[in-house]
């Protein structure tokens, strides 16, 4: 990284505005080369005519990357790890667990168990690679209040590992609006530099974004921040080889992108860029039914898991 170009080698980028723009979480070339100038001036507080030099300059010094050929990409697919759910058929419904590299979506209504489930791995992610884990730390970002240290003591206990450290592992921030999402999850970035991060959990994804944009005028609107959003969080889980995993309910209101109250919120941009979407639904007896229903190489099936205090089990 040393003799690489920093941003202040920008043509036209002095101290004042490399701190600006770092302090809008953009830390390296490549996040500004693939910005919109509309984006990189409104985070980073710069004038529309300054964003625009500054791309086109990050553009030509940054490494956008190139064609590569079948065989580079099996092999960055081989570094690909998988994260227990500590469930073996949750597991094999996603063809060995959670895969890195990529962003799984959990939606389904109140209580279907998104949130569980992601505590579950908050956890598992830390257990060593034999054991079906990452060996990793975790970020949370907490939309909806809904992260709960207990929760992850028992999950902790049940597997015999200490709670403190494994609370320490896991780093949450409240998101406020989805403004703030954003934001922390540029922040995770940060963060990231100097952890061995190898989950990112929004829960919710889309809770804040529904609550804000309301009504059909402001759907485009709503839409094209989460495409970058998700874009933001797949970048992420390229850069540290991390599982993503997004939770989102279904709207229980006809939504005004579909007047089918079972779709998950978001639409077409959610569903086109997570990777694996997992539709969450309650059984009799306490138990979960998770349905794959939308994956690049697997087949559609489902899995039925019980949620108790131990966790997510088979
Ligand atoms: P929303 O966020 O409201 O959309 O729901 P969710 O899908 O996140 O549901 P969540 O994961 O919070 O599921 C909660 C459910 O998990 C509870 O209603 C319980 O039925 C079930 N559950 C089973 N065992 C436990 C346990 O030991 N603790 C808790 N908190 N919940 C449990
Ligand atoms: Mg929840």
């Amino acid at each position: 990284m040393s003799d690489e170009i920093q941003i202040e080698d920008l043509p036209g980028v002095g101290p004042a505005t490399a701190e600006k723009l770092r302090e809008a979480g953009y830390t390296t070339l490549l996040a500004i080369a693939v910005e919109s100038p509309k984006n990189l001036s409104d985070l980073a507080d710069i004038g529309d005519a300054v964003a625009v030099k500054v791309i086109a300059a990050a553009k030509k010094a940054a490494d956008l990357g190139n064609f590569e050929t079948g065989d580079i990409v099996m092999e960055r697919r081989q570094n690909i790890g998988k994260l227990t759910t500590m469930s073996k058929a949750f597991d094999s419904l996603m063809g060995g667990g959670i895969e890195t590299q990529a962003i799984t979506e959990m939606f389904g209504e109140f209580g279907s168990g998104k949130t569980q489930i992601a505590h579950q791995c908050a956890v598992s992610v830390q257990l060593p690679v034999e054991e079906g884990g990452l060996d990793g730390d975790v970020i949370i970002i907490d939309t909806e209040n809904t992260f709960r240290p207990e929760r992850i003591t028992q999950m902790a206990e049940a597997l015999d590992l200490d709670p403190t450290k494994v609370l320490k592992r896991i780093h949450v921030a409240r998101a406020f609006n989805s403004h703030h999402q954003m934001l922390l999850a540029d922040k995770a970035k940060e963060t990231a530099e100097d952890l061995n991060v190898r989950l990112l959990i929004v829960d919710s994804l889309t809770s804040h974004f529904r609550a804000e944009y309301i009504g059909r005028g402001a759907l485009a609107d709503r839409q094209q921040k989460l495409n970058k959003h998700m874009h933001d969080l797949l970048r992420f889980g390229d850069l540290n080889n991390a599982a993503i995993i997004v939770t989102n309910q279904v709207s229980s209101k006809p939504d005004a992108f579909f007047g089918d109250p079972t779709r998950p919120i978001g639409g077409h941009i959610v569903g086109h860029t997570a990777t694996f979407r997992l539709y969450l639904r309650k059984s009799k007896g306490g138990k979960r039914i998770a349905r794959l229903i939308d994956s690049p190489n697997l087949p559609e099936g489902e899995a039925v898991v019980t949620i108790d205090v131990k966790g997510v089990r088979d």
